[in-house]
């Protein structure tokens, strides 16, 4: 059985974010410290390598086990107070293309656009876990083009733009760009994202460029992380 979600609200507005770099560059950093995400939100994790024992002070809950997981989640989504939980599904068999297409389908079915709160979707390792670089598929591609009505809220991390979908790169409105290893990985980022080139070529280990919904064109931030 499928489950769908309910009540689609044109309203809501799109608040997906890419968070981009090499490996040790701050993603996981970036995602924790950058109030991406806050104290009281509802979120969901794919967190195949157990990056996330907290978040935003609160600890997160793990299950290895999907129905665990699935349960867990419907359960605290349909609790009447709308308060904040951090739950993360972390596979035994780590980051797999199907690993995070089941994960996908549980929250699809998560997705309300009059609930109280959004949901936000922590989906790390994605380069692992889709088949396609062209346009995303599944459940996964049906968060990202048609979670905003049902309050869904995807945060995809990656290292290298061209390893995912083009419908991640080429559609998030917010973007957080971390140092890259390769000229030719910062010039597709530069290209896809439309960041300045040199901008994204000469950034230092923890330093990132930052552009959200609320940014004129052209225009974005810079910052430096600090140590957790
Ligand atoms: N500003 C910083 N100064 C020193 N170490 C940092 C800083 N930011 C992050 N780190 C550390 O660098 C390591 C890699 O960061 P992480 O966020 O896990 O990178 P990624 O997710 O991109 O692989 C972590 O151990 C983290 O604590
Ligand atoms: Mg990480």
């Amino acid at each position: 059985m499928i489950l769908k979600p309910k009540n689609a609200n044109n309203r809501l507005s799109e608040n997906h974010w890419l968070v981009v770099g090499s490996s040790g560059s701050g993603k996981t950093t970036a995602v924790k410290q950058l109030r991406i995400i806050k104290q009281g939100d509802q979120v969901a994790l794919f967190d195949p390598y157990l990056d996330y024992e907290t978040l935003c002070g609160a600890e997160v809950r793990r299950y290895t086990s999907l129905p665990r997981f699935a349960k867990a989640l419907f359960s605290a989504r349909a609790a009447k107070q709308g308060r904040g939980f951090k739950i993360a599904f972390s596979p035994n068999n780590g980051a797999t293309p199907a690993g995070l297409e089941a994960f996908c389908k549980v929250v699809w079915a998560c997705g309300d656009g009059h609930h109280k709160k959004p949901l936000k979707v922590v989906m790390e390792e994605l380069a692992k876990c889709v088949t396609t670089s062209g346009k995303a598929t599944g459940f996964f591609g049906e968060i990202l083009t048609g979670g905003r009505k049902f309050g869904l809220e995807a945060i995809c991390i990656f290292q290298r733009g061209q390893e995912v979908p083009k419908t991640i790169t080429g559609n998030i409105p917010n973007k957080w760009v971390g140092r890259q290893q390769r000229t030719n990985d910062a010039l597709y980022l530069s290209k896809e994202l439309d960041f300045p080139f040199e901008e994204i070529r000469t950034l230092p280990r923890y330093h990132y460029l930052v552009k959200t919904n609320d940014h004129d064109i052209g225009k974005f931030d810079k910052g430096k992380l600090r140590k957790l």
